[in-house]
Order: C-alpha cells, then sequence, then structure tokens
C-alpha cells in the first residue's frame, strides 16, 4: 500500500513522539492510542491510560495543569540502582558493598523523601543534605543506622551540631568539607558536644565531564578542596590525633554527564586520591562518586548533553569494576562505593499535563481568486510567483517572494500603500512559502534557507502553563524533555507546532523538541477539537523542575497528585495537593488578601455612591473577586 494512504496507526505516533526510545521502562502507547504508565499491582504490573486518570482528575474537580507523581516509580528506580550496583559487585567479586543516598535537593517535596525512604528501606539507601533545611529534613525521616546521611555545603555552627547530634544518636551522619576553614568549625564543635565527627573532604578533580552542568566539577569548580588543602586537612587531623574520623572521600563532576568515559575518567583520578588518603593513616572506608548519572530524555543513547551513551547497568559495572582495578594494583582495601544519584533516581516518576488553550497558525491567508485592477505591480507580480514554483526554481522565487514583500512593507510604512493591500501582499507570501515547503519534500538536496521554512511555517499552540513554574530548565539552559499528547494517538497529527506558554514573556515558549538525531523545531500536533480539551504530557520531569521554578506572572504551584493502583486494579488519586491559589501567590509577594477585599470593596462603594454601579453589581463584583482569589493561577475554563 501506498504509504500517504495507509492508515496511520499507533506504532507511527510511537515512532513520531521516541516514547518507544525514552519510555521504554515505564511508558508506553495503549491499542486505544493513550499513552500508558507502568502501575503496581500487587505483585504483578499494570499498563495505565494517563487519559484515563485526567477524566477523574477532572470529576475531582482540579483542573489542568497538573503534576501526576507516580511512587512506583521511585520504587523501581531505586530498586534498579541498588540491584545493578549489587549485580557488579558480585559480578566482579568486589569485596565490598554500595551504599547510595539520594540528593534532597533534586526533589524536595516531603511524598517524594518519604517514598525514597520507604523504598531505600530493603538497601539502606540514605539521603544527601546540601543545606541546613535539608538536613533538618533528612533528620526528620532517615533513622536507618545502617543507612548514611551525608552533609554537603556551606555549613554552619547549627549545621554542623544537628549533624554531630545525629552522630551522637547513633545515625551515620558524615559531615563532607568543602572549603578550607570549615574542617576547624567541625572539630571546635566536635569537641564542645563530645563526639567522634565523621568527616568527609570533597576533593576537585581535574577531570571535566561534556554537558550542561560541567562547571560543578574539575579544578576551577566553585566546590571542594585542592590537593594541598586536602594534605593541609589531612596534617591537622594528623596532629589532633583524629585521622580515624576520616572515613570518606566525595567528588561531584556535575548533574547529567552523558558520556560515560567522562565519568570513568574522574572515578580513576579519585581512586588515586582515595588510595593516598589510605596511605596517610586515614580511616577511610566510603567512596562518594556524587552525582552525575544521566537521564535518556531524548532516548538516543548518545553522548549528546540530553542523552546518555550507557545504560544504569553498566555505569554500575565500570564504577565497580574502575574501582576494584586502581586500588587493586595499590593494595588499597575497597571502599563502600557510595553514589548520590539524583536525576537518576526522580526523573521517571513525574508527568506534567497540561492542555492546549488554542492555535495561532503561521502565515494563515486565503488565496485570492484575483486581484483588483488597481493592484501593485510589486503585489501582481508576486500573485504570479505561485504558478511559476517549480523544485528547479524553488530558491529564486523565494529569494523573489522576499523582495517583493519587503518592499511593499516599506510602501506600507510609507503610507504608499494601505492596509488592506498589504493584507493581500502578505497572504500572497505565505502561499509562495507554502508551496515551496511542499516542494522541498521532492527535494534530494535543500538548500539551507528553503529548510528553515519548516520552522517557519510551525502554528503556535498555547499551552495552559508556565515554563518558568514548571520547566524551569527548559528556559534556563535549554533542557528538553519529551513531549507527546496523551491521547489521539491513533490519529495522524495535523501540523507542526510550537508550545507558548501563558506567561506574558517572550521567553514562555517551548520551541525545541526531542529528536533521535538533532534537535527537532517544532512538534507535531493534532487539531484541537470543539468537544474534548487536547492534553499533552511533559516526561522525565521529576528532578529539578519543581523546586527550582519561579513565580514569573505569579503562576503557582500546580496541583500535584500521586497515582498508584489498589488490588482491584482502580486508579488511586492520593496525597492531593491543590495548586496555589491567586491569594497565595499574592502573599508571596507580601500582598495582604484581607486587605485587597477591603480596598476593592471601598472601590466598588465608592462606585455605587456616585451611581456608576447598582448595589447589586456591586455584590456580583465582590463575589468574583474573592471567588478569583481563591481561584486557580492558571486558565481555567468555566
Ligand atoms: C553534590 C551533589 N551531589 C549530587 C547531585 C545530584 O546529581 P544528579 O542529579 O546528577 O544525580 C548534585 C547536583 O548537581 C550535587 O551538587
Amino acid at each position: 500500500m501506498d504509504k500517504r494512504t495507509k492508515p496511520w496507526t499507533v506504532s507511527d505516533s510511537k515512532e513520531l513522539y521516541g516514547i518507544k526510545y525514552w519510555g521504554h521502562r515505564y511508558f508506553d502507547v495503549s491499542p486505544e492510542g493513550e499513552v500508558t504508565v507502568k502501575l503496581k499491582r500487587d505483585d504483578t504490573v499494570e499498563e495505565v491510560s494517563l487519559w484515563e486518570m485526567t477524566k477523574g482528575i477532572r470529576d475531582r474537580g482540579l483542573s489542568m495543569p497538573v503534576l501526576l507523581r507516580f511512587p512506583d516509580i521511585i520504587d523501581a528506580r531505586i530498586s534498579l540502582i541498588n540491584k545493578s550496583f549489587r549485580k557488579a559487585i558480585k559480578d566482579y567479586e568486589y569485596p565490598g558493598q554500595y551504599k547510595g543516598v539520594y540528593p534532597v535537593k533534586v526533589n524536595q517535596q516531603a511524598e517524594v523523601i518519604k517514598e525514597i525512604v520507604a523504598a531505600g528501606k530493603k538497601f539502606h539507601h540514605g539521603l544527601e543534605a546540601g543545606s541546613k533545611a535539608e538536613l533538618i529534613a533528612a533528620l526528620g525521616y532517615m533513622h536507618d543506622p545502617d543507612a548514611l546521611i551525608i552533609c554537603n555545603g556551606y555549613k554552619d555552627r547549627e549545621f554542623i551540631d544537628l549533624a554531630l547530634y545525629g552522630t551522637k544518636m547513633g545515625l551515620k551522619v558524615v559531615i563532607v568539607v568543602e572549603r578550607p576553614g570549615e574542617i576547624d568549625l567541625v572539630l571546635e564543635r566536635a569537641a564542645v558536644l563530645d563526639v567522634r565527627p565523621v568527616i568527609g573532604l570533597r576533593i576537585k578533580l581535574n577531570a571535566q565531564a561534556e554537558g550542561h552542568w560541567n562547571e560543578s566539577g574539575g579544578e576551577k569548580s566553585i566546590f571542594g578542596l585542592s590537593s594541598v588543602q586536602i594534605m593541609e586537612a589531612v596534617d591537622m587531623l594528623r596532629e589532633r590525633n583524629m585521622l580515624d574520623c576520616l572515613e570518606l572521600l566525595h567528588y561531584h563532576q556535575g548533574s547529567q554527564i552523558p558520556n560515560i568515559r567522562n565519568i570513568r575518567t574522574a572515578l580513576t583520578e579519585a581512586c588515586r586520591y582515595y588510595a593516598e588518603l589510605v596511605r596517610e593513616g586515614a580511616a577511610m572506608g566510603f567512596l562518594d562518586i556524587g552525582g552525575g548519572l544521566a537521564v535518556d530524555y531524548d532516548g538516543s543513547r548518545t553522548n549528546f548533553s540530553g542523552s546518555k551513551n550507557y545504560s544504569t547497568e553498566e555505569f554500575c559495572s565500570d564504577v565497580v569494576e574502575i574501582v576494584m582495578t586502581v586500588l587493586g594494583e595499590q593494595n588499597v582495601p575497597v571502599p563502600t562505593l557510595v553514589s548520590e544519584s539524583g536525576r537518576a533516581t526522580v526523573a521517571h516518576s513525574s508527568v506534567l499535563l497540561f492542555n492546549v488553550l488554542d492555535v495561532n497558525p503561521a502565515g494563515f491567508s486565503r488565496m485570492p481568486d484575483e486581484l483588483p485592477p488597481d493592484a501593485h505591480e510589486y503585489v501582481k507580480n508576486m500573485f504570479e510567483l505561485i504558478d511559476e514554483i517549480t523544485v528547479k526554481n524553488a530558491q529564486e522565487v523565494f529569494n523573489d517572494a522576499h523582495y517583493y514583500r519587503d518592499e511593499l512593507h516599506g510602501l506600507f510604512v510609507h503610507g504608499n500603500i494601505g492596509l488592506r493591500e498589504k493584507c493581500v501582499a502578505d497572504g500572497l507570501y505565505w502561499q509562495v512559502i507554502r508551496r515551496i515547503y511542499h516542494l522541498t519534500k521532492d527535494m534530494k538536496h535543500i538548500p539551507d534557507e528553503l529548510s528553515d521554512i519548516e520552522a517557519m511555517l510551525c502554528d503556535t499552540y498555547y499551552a495552559n502553563l508556565s515554563v518558568f513554574q514548571s520547566l524551569p530548565d527548559a528556559w534556563a539552559v535549554d533542557q528538553l524533555f519529551p513531549i507527546i499528547p496523551i491521547h489521539r494517538l491513533l490519529e495522524k497529527p495535523a501540523t507542526n507546532a510550537v508550545l507558548a506558554d501563558i506567561t506574558c514573556d517572550s521567553d514562555g515558549k517551548i520551541t525545541r523538541f526531542i529528536d533521535l538525531k538533532d534537535v527537532k523545531r517544532s512538534i507535531p500536533l493534532h487539531d484541537l477539537k470543539e468537544d474534548q480539551e487536547y492534553i499533552l504530557g511533559v516526561f522525565l520531569v521529576g528532578a529539578y523542575q519543581e523546586t527550582l521554578g519561579d513565580l514569573h506572572n505569579l503562576f503557582g504551584d500546580t496541583h500535584i497528585v500521586n497515582i498508584v493502583l489498589d488490588a482491584q486494579g482502580a486508579i488511586q488519586y492520593e496525597h492531593e495537593i491543590e495548586g496555589d491559589s491567586v491569594a497565595d501567590v499574592l502573599s508571596y509577594v507580601e500582598y495582604d488578601p484581607k486587605e485587597l477585599v477591603s480596598n476593592f470593596r471601598s472601590l466598588a462603594e465608592t462606585a455605587v455612591r456616585k451611581g456608576l454601579i447598582k448595589p447589586a453589581e456591586r455584590r456580583t463584583y465582590m463575589d468574583v473577586y474573592q471567588n478569583g482569589l481563591r481561584g486557580y493561577t492558571y486558565y481555567e475554563h468555566d
């Protein structure tokens, strides 16, 4: 059958949106053309439709956008990391163990932390705290004496005291010294509190990784100690007879390291430092390789910044192999391996759902049957161009169309042609461009300028979300996330589009999309239907996005719902957290909602007194104002 007449299938959609590459463990598409997520039902796994979930969410009175969290995926990720390390340890007969910690900063939400603590219990998976507040959260939930609590970041006396209290109460709390002066304070407070501290040192390695976040590593990174500072710390501990307190060496190369070679190089260097610290007489016992285990956002399995050229299993196997080889060669006992994998633990567990509010078609125009007899010469020329376009002269016609359009624009600006004539000219220009675009499909080689036409012809879909609030890394560092309509995947998409959010900021848009080979400038989407919401999902957003978001244009936190299945396979909507109300976000920026109501009331009362509105109208206005304060910050359909 001809490809053009073949009916569109679910597998066409799976290929088009790449879900078979980035979603393989957790997300798929059902035969009905709806995106599904794998959830646990007792001891089995069931595929559940996200579209189905949106119905339940709507029935409960919540509107889009909504962040769905899947605790089962957090469980699965914690298991994957721990089991992969255990397998590598067994395969290599590594005479040590692995004890992971989850860095609270990656997603600090209480429900996420509680889930991680519960899922990590059987593996003694601990927590990493990068600030006093994170340590306070960690001490509230991590009470397993066999799990680690690792304290990174700048520490004041209170932070150090809290860590030392943890040690006194039987927890394994490691204070990682990140800057030269910190060790004095740790030793001073340990003496006052009469406790042997567990100390770690963070080293600046030479090795630097590829990727967006590579400045966290390397010689010039702002964190960690140089080799000279490490030796000073060791000498100070020796002088005080406290080398037995130095148990851990830590480094962090940066998040999302796409290339396994960078991971291997840094680890080899770190092992050398570890061996030297053992030789200096430090107790040691733990090597903490930080974060960096990447997520394959585009599914390409390459060393592109949004991907990774290794699997979790390969990462764990390489870590075990390198530590065993490098330390084995130096006759140094191998340490307990620690990783601070955050992104790889939580990214997959959240999906942001949003609805499309409207579409602005690109270069919308109708072809006029004929031109008015007094049309400008250039308008007539442009009209004639349309019938002349061929594959061979497409570039020339493209140049001519640009020339005529620019000239006509100049004539309009100087008052020589009117708005109606300009509209005809602009419409004709877009007709030419569309026809050239169709011809490019038959071209063997598409000239550069013509290949940009695809991006010029993208429609704009207005998305009910704030990029700044919900996808801050898409805005700040151009991070790519997989985006896909969660339904209608049995239908062929009708158009290519970019997404504009509902903030009034020109940066509030998504114009880069995942692709296996490149970055796409648009996403194929379906036409909107009158009687059905069109819902898209942004996937793999569980890491960093929730907490880095800001209140641009006063769009607040979205609703959050945890989704699990009960024993009968029914969807359970748990720990529903209502998104910020308008009153919430206004109070964040120091407004007093009560004062606002009172001020609005006096505006309305004055209007009544002046006879501008009737008392009954005042009542309606007050109701709407007060309901507005209680309402969601996003666009709500009536
Ligand atoms: C010290 C430290 N550890 C761990 C992480 C988590 O890294 P990732 O999310 O790449 O696992 C970070 C974040 O950049 C970090 O700064």
